[in-house]
């Protein structure tokens, strides 16, 4: 049974810059929640007790999010604030949260690497932290299932408009059940022409500890980095490997464009300001702009799915 979860939040997140030079992007809100800590309630909604995340220069503050605050508490006590009390409290009891630090930005694989020790020889679930599920079911509890069936490692994997598939690492399966793929050959943001399908995993992974005897096999690929997926193709030499499709959609914070979207579905599904929030998109879309509203149809099908926290 998996108890671990892995969260890797060093990277630079060049891609939202300037707003994440001084600020780690997985600190960045939806809505009123940092991305990071919808990661980490995913993985405790699965039953994860112990969680690692990565960290490094200027990531400090997903450190003091998890900690406790007294005397913000203190004042939320004396001015009566239950519930702002209450969800702050929250965060600091979900679980048993621990950091490491990556030294080097060597990229994903070397991140997961650092995970080594407090791993200790256990499997464990590896979650990206600038990235959100939004799903039907829980994607890491399935993840979990699944590897507790199989006992190899199993991806999340989601199903994209082909012409995005650069931007991902991409699977070539087999279709063995319903959703279900036996992974042959996995590629990292390949080209287009080059992809084997529009199949790309989802920033969700179970995996086992043999994982990282295969990244320190691994050279620097694509960006000259330690990729997590040319790791994971070296496993397949020797192990079988399972993708789980997910019905639903990952939210790549790290990502402007998916970052405003991100907001615009999860503000219209709040419970304080949604309906205002819902009012305004509405009278947006009937104004001037409204002709642009195929930039918001991308989203369309995640508005009304369950929201996992
Ligand atoms: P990304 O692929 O989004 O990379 O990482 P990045 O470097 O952070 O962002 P860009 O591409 O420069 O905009 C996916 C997750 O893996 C972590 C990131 O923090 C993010 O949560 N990561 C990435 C690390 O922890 N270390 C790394 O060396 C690279």
């Amino acid at each position: 049974m998996i108890r671990k979860a892995v969260i890797p939040a060093a990277g630079y997140g060049t891609r939202f810059l300037p707003a994440a030079k001084a600020q780690p992007k997985e600190m960045l809100p939806v809505v009123d929640t940092p991305t990071i800590q919808f990661v980490v309630e995913e993985a405790v909604d699965a039953g994860i007790t112990d969680i690692l995340i990565i960290i490094g220069k200027g990531k400090r503050a997903i450190e003091e999010h998890f900690d406790r605050n007294f005397e913000l508490e203190a004042e939320l006590e004396a001015k009566g604030k239950k519930a702002e009390l209450e969800s702050i409290r929250r965060i600091s009891q979900m679980a048993d949260v621990h950091f490491v630090w990556q030294k080097e930005l060597r990229g994903l694989g070397d991140a997961v690497r650092c995970a080594r020790h407090h791993v200790n020889g256990e499997p464990f679930l590896l979650m990206l932290g600038d990235t959100l599920i939004q799903s039907r079911w829980s994607v890491a509890r399935r993840l979990i299932e699944l590897y507790d069936r199989y006992n190899e490692p199993v991806v999340a994997l989601e199903r994209v408009d082909p012409a995005k598939v650069s931007r991902y690492g991409v699977i070539d399966g087999v279709p063995i059940a319903d959703d279900l793929y036996l992974i042959r050959r996995l590629v990292e943001k390949p080209s287009v022409d080059e992809a084997p399908s529009n199949l790309t995993i989802a920033s969700r992974y179970a995996l086992g500890p043999r994982i990282f005897e295969y990244i320190d096999r691994t050279p620097p690929g694509k960006n000259r980095e330690i990729q997590l997926t040319d790791a994971m193709q070296l496993m397949l030499d020797d192990m079988a490997m399972y993708g789980s499709v997910i019905d639903g959609c990952r939210h790549d914070i790290g990502n402007k464009l998916d970052f405003l979207r991100t907001n615009v579905i999860f503000g219209l599904e709040h419970p304080e300001i949604g309906p205002e929030f819902r009012q305004f998109i509405r009278e947006l879309a009937a104004s001037e702009f409204g002709d642009r509203s195929s930039e918001m149809g991308a989203g369309r099908r995640c508005v009304g799915a369950s929201v996992r926290r």
